[in-house]
């Protein structure tokens, strides 16, 4: 968990995009596909959100969606994505590279291939500012020392004028995430920023993107699936499986209670502090094609307390404790909130609960 957490709430941070009921379909010669599915949540200022899921499940899509950056196989079919007040999916491409240039920068895995070989880094940093600010090659050449500079790039003065291919991997990535960072976003969608590099660069570049968040007080979307990431680098996260939100809250809370049986399994699968000692394991079998999701919950084919009403029944997103949202319809954590708190109402309609839904505990 960051350190912005107790100056900035989960429910008080202000709100910087809001992504709501967002549906993205992909066309493939077999059909039409649905690859991201009513997925929603609320990215704070200063506050770091995990998209949290295994792959295939809809996470890039998602990002590129927001940023307005799907290939052409692909669509958003439906929903919001509100980036301080302006609704993305709303506007004329040109709009929206208007918007999401300042408003919003994107970090990718790839840093080799997104940097073009023939320019300089200098000249890539200060293209933004010569399009958007309308700043002179010296000026804009000033603005990328800054950048490089701001981001740990030793000897700005000099190596502002070297290629992609002087860099090493996690110095390329530096570069990108100064890009993206350029014109001061509100937002900052990482994907995967770390997967290439080495273990002691992933730490270096998450070190610099929790400067970078808490200096301009950015929205930071963290896209990954590394569990030990979310829990030290993300304030929130929001679990997805096959193109769906299965649970979100805060870090704290889907941590020390994870309420949807996939979360479970997933924390279940890493040995982290609380689970050191316990055996590994990880969720048999595989996530459904996304062609192929069943009617009913998406999770059914592999959870372990699928019952007749998970066949027959998709599960909506619901509260089940202080702002912690999961789709199930037998959450992991009802029967331990019922136990605190007898006679609550929380999940009345959940009748066949049983014991069994507690994974797990103290094995
Ligand atoms: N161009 C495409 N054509 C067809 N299917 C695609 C295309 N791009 C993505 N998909 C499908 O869309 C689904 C979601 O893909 P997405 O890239 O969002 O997954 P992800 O969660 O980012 O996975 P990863 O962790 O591997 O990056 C996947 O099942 C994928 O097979
Ligand atoms: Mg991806």
């Amino acid at each position: 968990m960051s350190q912005s957490t107790i100056e900035k709430s989960a429910s008080t941070a202000t709100p910087v995009l809001e992504v709501k009921n967002l549906d993205v379909d992909i066309r493939t010669p077999r059909g039409v596909v649905r690859v991201v599915s009513q997925v929603g949540f609320t990215a704070r200022a200063g506050r770091t959100l995990a998209l949290l899921g295994e792959s295939g499940c809809g996470k890039s899509m998602t990002a590129k969606a927001i940023a307005g950056l799907l290939d052409s196989v692909a669509h958003v079919a439906g929903g919001e994505a509100i980036l301080q007040g302006q609704d993305l999916n709303q506007m004329s491409d040109k709009q929206r590279r208007a918007v999401a240039g300042p408003g919003l920068g994107m970090v990718f895995q790839d840093a080799l291939t997104a940097l073009n070989p023939v320019y300089t880094i200098g000249t890539q940093l200060g293209e933004a500012f010569r399009i958007h600010r309308g700043m002179n090659k010296k000026q804009a050449k000033a603005q990328a020392i800054d950048l490089m500079r701001r981001v740990g790039i030793p000897e700005p003065e000099t190596r502002v004028n070297s290629y992609p291919h002087q860099f090493s991997g996690g110095m390329r990535q530096r570069i990108l995430i100064a890009m993206a960072v350029a014109l001061s976003p509100r937002l900052l969608i990482a994907d995967e920023p770390t997967t290439a590099l080495d273990v002691t660069v992933q730490a270096q570049i998450m070190d610099l993107l929790a400067k970078l968040r808490e200096e301009a007080d950015m929205a930071v979307v963290l896209i990954t699936h590394d569990l030990a990431v979310v829990a030290e680098e993300s304030d929130d996260v929001c679990v997805m499986y096959a193109g769906n939100v299965v649970e979100q809250g805060t870090v704290e809370q889907v941590f020390a209670n994870p309420t949807h049986p996939y979360t479970k399994g997933l924390l279940d699968s890493v040995p982290t502090d609380a689970h050191r000692g316990t055996e590994l394991s990880s969720i048999p079998g595989s996530p459904p094609e996304l062609s192929k999701i069943p009617a009913g919950c998406v999770y059914q084919e592999r959870c372990p307390f699928a019952a007749q009403k998970c066949r027959d029944e998709r599960p909506a997103l619901r509260t089940t404790a202080d702002g912690q949202q999961a789709a199930c319809h037998f959450p992991l954590t009802s029967l331990a909130a019922s136990i605190e708190n007898p006679g609550g109402t929380q999940q009345s309609d959940n009748t066949t609960r049983t014991g069994a839904h507690v994974l797990s505990e103290g094995a």
